[in-house]
């Protein structure tokens, strides 16, 4: 029999369920939600409790009130999966506002490298000077006074030292950055015996710095020497050079007289201006020429310092900028732009 004060064993089951489901809606974390769903449906759990006492009760009661017992169970089961799922979209929604991600970002990339124009420029060099039979050498950055001034017949205090403004490595040490390529030269002959036919590309440093002059500049040294080789032959393969380089056959090169303590005699190559045609610009200094480099026959007195017979052989030297003439065929009007790595500029020579 039951009473008013007594609640029904049903009534006991909904407050049950009603309790799992308030119990549950407070909860926002899977661990702890476990720990809840523990205390109805775990070993000892509420319901649990409830479905091993059916025993006791007599067994024409049992099937109706187990039948009772496992529908609550379904309902805080049906609660507790709503509110692991209300947990999981919670959690997911956090996790994306906290890892907002704008899809209109434009891609990383894959950047592909390409090749310095001043490298593209050395390349185009010694592909021309190959075809006509020129091999490449190339010598140490770090030089000493000997190959870079002495061996090129430029003794110790002699005025010539001035023409270059030297990094010197250490003021009592003898060895500095190299100011030209001419000291290949010397390695090469020291090396090879005559004929001698070569390019000798490489970085230079001098003590200078403005738009037309770097610090750090690229040059390149020619080297023929031979039994028969004349001044018109350097004329011929310098003027040929500069008029394949720029592709214009009617390129207007000349040779003017100048002084370089390792040739004799000497000459400054000019070329007519690839931007005004020779009629006078600002690039030219309204000359309508450039300089692009120095040459001569190679001295004797260097051709004594490598113990080649300069009774029997004789050849022609030049020395040319590579950046100078990267400017010139590409129309770059700072030298320093090479320089900077500004992809922006860079990527104008892939
Ligand atoms: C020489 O360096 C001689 N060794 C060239 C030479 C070789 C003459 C063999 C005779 C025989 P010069 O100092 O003029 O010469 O330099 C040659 C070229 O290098 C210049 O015409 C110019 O194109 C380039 N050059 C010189 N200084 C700089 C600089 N600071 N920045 C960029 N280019 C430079
Ligand atoms: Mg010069």
């Amino acid at each position: 029999m039951q009473t008013d004060d007594q609640t029904s064993p049903a009534q006991a089951l909904d407050a049950i369920v009603a309790r799992a489901h308030t119990e549950f809606s407070e909860i926002d974390n899977a661990a702890e939600l476990d720990q809840a769903k523990a205390r109805y449906l775990g070993k000892s759990g509420a319901l649990t409790n409830l479905l091993k006492s059916l025993g006791k009760l007599p067994a024409e009661q049992r099937p109706t009130e187990g039948d009772r017992i496992n529908r609550a169970k379904q309902a805080v089961e049906a609660v507790l999966q709503a509110r692991r799922e209300a947990i999981r979209n919670q959690q997911l929604q956090a996790q994306l506002s906290a890892e907002v991600l704008d899809v209109t970002l434009p891609g990383r990339g894959m950047g592909v490298g390409s090749l310095h124009p001043i490298t593209l420029t050395l390349q185009r060099i010694a592909a021309l000077f190959r075809s006509i039979g020129f091999a490449v050498a190339t010598g140490p950055e770090i030089e000493t006074d000997y190959y870079n001034f002495t061996a090129l017949n430029i003794p110790e205090d002699h005025p010539a030292r001035a023409m270059h403004d030297t990094f010197y490595i250490d003021d009592d040490d003898p060895l500095l950055l190299r100011t030209h390529t001419s000291p290949i030269q010397i390695r090469y002959m020291q090396e090879h015996k005559p004929p001698i036919k070569i390019i000798a590309p490489g970085k230079v440093y001098r003590v200078d710095s403005d738009a037309t002059h770097s610090p750090m500049f690229h040059q390149f040294e020619g080297l023929w020497i031979d039994e028969h080789v004349s001044f018109a032959d350097l004329k011929g393969v310098v003027s040929d050079f500069l008029q394949r380089f720029f592709e214009r056959e009617a390129l207007q090169v000349r040779f003017r007289p100048s002084f370089f303590p390792f040739t004799e005699p000497s000459a400054e190559t000019d070329m007519g201006c690839v931007f005004c045609n020779g009629d006078g610009c600002r690039v030219c200094g309204n000359s309508g020429w450039l300089e692009v480099g120095g040459c001569g026959m190679v001295h004797p007195n260097v051709l004594a310092h490598v113990g080649i017979d300069s009774e029997r052989y004789l050849g022609f030297a030049f020395g040319m900028g590579i950046d100078r003439l990267a400017m010139l065929r590409y129309g770059v009007n700072d030298l320093r732009l090479f320089f900077e790595n500004d992809l922006r500029f860079l990527k104008q020579f892939v």
